[in-house]
């Protein structure tokens, strides 16, 4: 069977402007719905992302009977209210979709039926151990060849919550552990590293009780009971894109609206900032417990800085993003201490660093990072290499490069951001279809 692909072709253009909203952030669609679905009472979950690998979450949450409703941008779910669920045994395919399957991970070990977690080439080759050893020191019964999918979960009596220490800083790895010990009857603390604390404010706005002690979280198991309403804000990783853009090319002004601004996902533009972007957050409120705002973003000079470790993990998704911001600022920029890009939809270090040499700008490839050498991008052909992050970031660089340039690959930016190619080009961009 021959695999169904895409390849863009984006026409050098070196102007944005406008005034946009993205679709709405994934990661914290993937929590409303896991957590809708495991709750007592129905959710209205508004302004969700409507994507494939959020798809892949809707089908796996109807598998423990959560009605799902879908109409146009609103959910509606009606859960189960912590209910172990008696079903036959499934196989489910979370397609690209890692959150899903890590998420789904933690509420699937406490259900009464086995279960075998598959995804696609990529998702198949990404480390699992790292979420499915903490769940088996919680009783589950969870079994892979090798730390990948397949991944194979048999029905305990009983989830058992201990004290663990995550030395990572992953939030599908905390919130897997912290939805399965919903389950679970005793109070429980997680020792980690920050990273995104979606599930932990998504939980709170349900009435779980959650709280943050210096480096631990501490859960005390309880129902979940729906707070009626969830809005989601725009996705700050969809809205990166357009504010790289804007930065790097010529004479952009640009304005995004509700957008998520967690201070948990905004590293990058901490980065930007020190590079020398103009970039303005106003107007900050609090919705459902995340902070949500606008942001106004101008041409910018940038010059090349070392990237401050604590700034990573905040940062991880944008990345690739801060290596094409970085070919175009003065000196060089180095990006170290984050392996962990070589573990995500592809190896995004191997990925950019193969980009930009195609893209004719110089690195130094680290097994944690690069340094990028500022200068002028070549228009030329690229590969996405299975990966939606890599393909916008490739698609954006002809804000900025000296010919046009043509993506391999790009089917799998539906994954997260179907609207991209739309939104680009009502700014200014020029993205077509190319075979
Ligand atoms: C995500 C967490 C991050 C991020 C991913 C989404 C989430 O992964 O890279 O795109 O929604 O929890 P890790 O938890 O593996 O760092």
């Amino acid at each position: 069977m021959s695999k169904k692909t895409t390849n863009h072709l984006a026409s050098c253009n070196n102007t944005i402007n406008g005034c946009i909203e993205v679709p709405g952030d994934k990661s914290i669609t993937h929590r409303a719905i896991i957590i809708s679905s495991i709750a007592d009472g129905k959710t209205q979950i508004n302004r969700y992302l409507n994507s494939k690998d959020i798809n892949a979450t809707i089908d796996a949450c109807r598998q423990i009977d959560a009605e799902i409703e879908e109409n146009n941008k609103t959910l509606i779910i009606k859960g189960n209210n912590l209910e172990r669920i008696e079903s036959k045994d499934i196989e489910l395919n979370f397609g690209n979709s890692g959150t899903s399957m890590r998420l789904m991970m933690g509420v699937l070990s406490a259900q009464k039926f086995s279960s075998t977690l598959v995804g696609d080439e990529s998702l198949n080759q990404r480390p699992m151990n790292r979420v499915t050893n903490p769940l088996v020191k919680m009783n589950a019964n969870i079994k892979s060849s090798n730390g990948t999918a397949p991944i194979y979960i048999s029905p305990v009596n009983e989830i058992r919550n201990v004290d663990q220490i995550v030395n990572i800083a992953s939030a599908q790895i905390k919130s897997s552990i912290m939805l399965a010990g919903l389950y679970g009857r005793n109070t429980f603390s997680i020792t980690t590293p920050q990273s995104r604390d979606h599930t932990e404010i998504m939980l709170n706005e349900f009435g779980c009780n959650i709280t943050l002690e210096s480096k631990s979280i501490r859960v005390i198991p309880n129902k979940l009971t729906s707070p009626n309403k969830i809005d989601i804000p725009g996705d700050i990783s969809s809205a990166a894109f357009f504010i790289v853009g804007s930065i790097i090319s010529d004479d952009s002004r640009l304005r995004i609206e509700n957008v998520g601004l967690n201070p948990l996902r905004t590293g990058f533009i901490d980065i930007l900032i020190m590079m020398g972007a103009k970039i303005e957050m106003t107007d900050l409120k609090e919705v459902n417990g995340e902070v949500v705002g606008n942001i106004n973003i101008e041409s910018s000079k940038l010059k090349g800085i070392k990237i401050p470790k604590d700034l990573i993990a905040r940062s991880i998704d944008e990345l690739p993003l801060i290596i094409l911001a970085a070919s175009q600022a003065d000196g060089v920029t180095s990006l170290r201490n984050a392996e962990e890009l070589r573990v995500k939809e592809s190896d995004r270090i191997s990925s950019m660093a193969i980009m930009m040499e195609r893209f004719n700008i110089s690195i130094d490839e680290f097994s944690d990072g690069m340094n990028i050498y500022g200068g002028t991008i070549k228009g030329n052909r690229v590969n996405s290499y299975g990966d939606h992050r890599i393909a916008m970031t490739a698609l954006l660089a002809s804000l900025v490069s000296d010919g046009d340039i043509t993506v391999e690959d790009t089917l799998n930016i539906d994954t997260s951001f179907p609207d991209f190619i739309e939104i680009a080009n009502s700014i200014g961009m020029d993205i077509n279809i190319y075979d």
